[in-house]
């Protein structure tokens, strides 16, 4: 497979190291909120087993794998894409961390023999056609008690000022893709309700919308358009022009020192109640 969009898929955005400096910029944005919300969860806990679903290039899990290694514990992380794998792997092994676990797998149909104590996820839920089965699969996957934990975006919540029809329009072009591939990019707003109605109990939810103040903070739409602009064409949603100018259009509102762009995200997590299927 080539690190380029994986055709015949959903996922509208590059994989491997191409996708690698997005990723990283994600995570540097949202990777504070993330690691703050998780981390209640992992304290003082012996030999926690955590699953990851849809783990790109492994940032969120090599921090996991650091925090959980003086406690024994492991993360088994999988991704839909050998290329995204092989970068966390290298990672690892650079960073020392033998407690990670990369491994090929499809979030819309996983299953493990042994159970995990806490399955998490982010940023994967708005790039499959089925999340509830995405979350139905890590529920399965989940031991009686153990926790699920899943953060995710809110597409239509992108602002900027100063105010640009170029950004109105990249947040259309944006949901309308979404639409052709059958996904929801709005997704991060159903996760409380689609746990609720799991039963999955102590739910605690919140919204998080940094603001992104840096131009390289400010690029994270501009590099998402970009890195995904095959997919707009392939779906015959923009011509090329229109595309180039709403790229140039976003880089320069990203290079504007005085402007302001911002992105939400919700995060989600509860107890795993005992059922025998989801
Ligand atoms: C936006 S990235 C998020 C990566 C990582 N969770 C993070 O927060 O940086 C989404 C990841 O989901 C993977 N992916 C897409 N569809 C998938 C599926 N059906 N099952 C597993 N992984 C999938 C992609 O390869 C990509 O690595």
């Amino acid at each position: 497979m080539s690190e380029q969009i994986v055709k015949n898929s959903t996922y509208a955005l590059a994989t491997g190291k191409s996708a690698s400096a997005r990723l990283n910029l994600i995570n540097k944005i949202y990777g504070k909120a993330s690691r703050s919300f998780l981390t209640s969860t992992l304290k003082n806990k012996n030999k926690l087993r955590i699953l990851s679903v849809g783990c790109g290039n492994g940032n969120m899990e090599l921090w996991l794998a650091k925090k959980l290694k003086k406690h024994n514990g492991i993360v088994v992380a999988i991704d839909k894409s050998e290329e995204q794998l092989h970068l966390a792997r290298q990672k690892a092994e650079w960073q020392k961390i033998f407690n990670a676990f990369f491994l090929k797998g499809d979030g819309m149909d996983f299953s493990f023999s042994e159970k995990f104590d806490v399955v998490y996820t982010r940023f994967l839920l708005v790039h499959v056609t089925n999340p509830t089965r995405v979350i139905s699969n890590m529920l399965d996957a989940l031991k009686s008690g153990g926790t699920i934990i899943c953060e995710d975006m809110v597409g239509s919540s992108i602002m900027g000022y100063p105010y640009t029809d170029a950004l109105r329009e990249a947040v259309a072009l944006v949901a309308n893709l979404g639409k052709y591939y059958g996904l929801d990019y709005d997704f991060g707003l159903k996760i409380y309700t689609t746990l609720f109605h799991y039963h999955v109990q102590n739910l605690q939810v919140q919204y998080t919308q940094p603001t992104f103040f840096t131009p390289k903070e400010k690029n994270l739409l501009f590099l998402s358009l970009q890195e995904s602009q095959q997919s707009y064409l392939k779906a015959g949603l923009i011509s090329l022009e229109r595309l180039s100018y709403l790229l140039d259009t976003l880089k320069k509102l990203a290079q504007d020192e005085a402007s302001l762009v911002t992105w939400g995200v919700v995060q989600v997590k509860g107890t795993k109640i005992e059922k025998n299927h989801y």
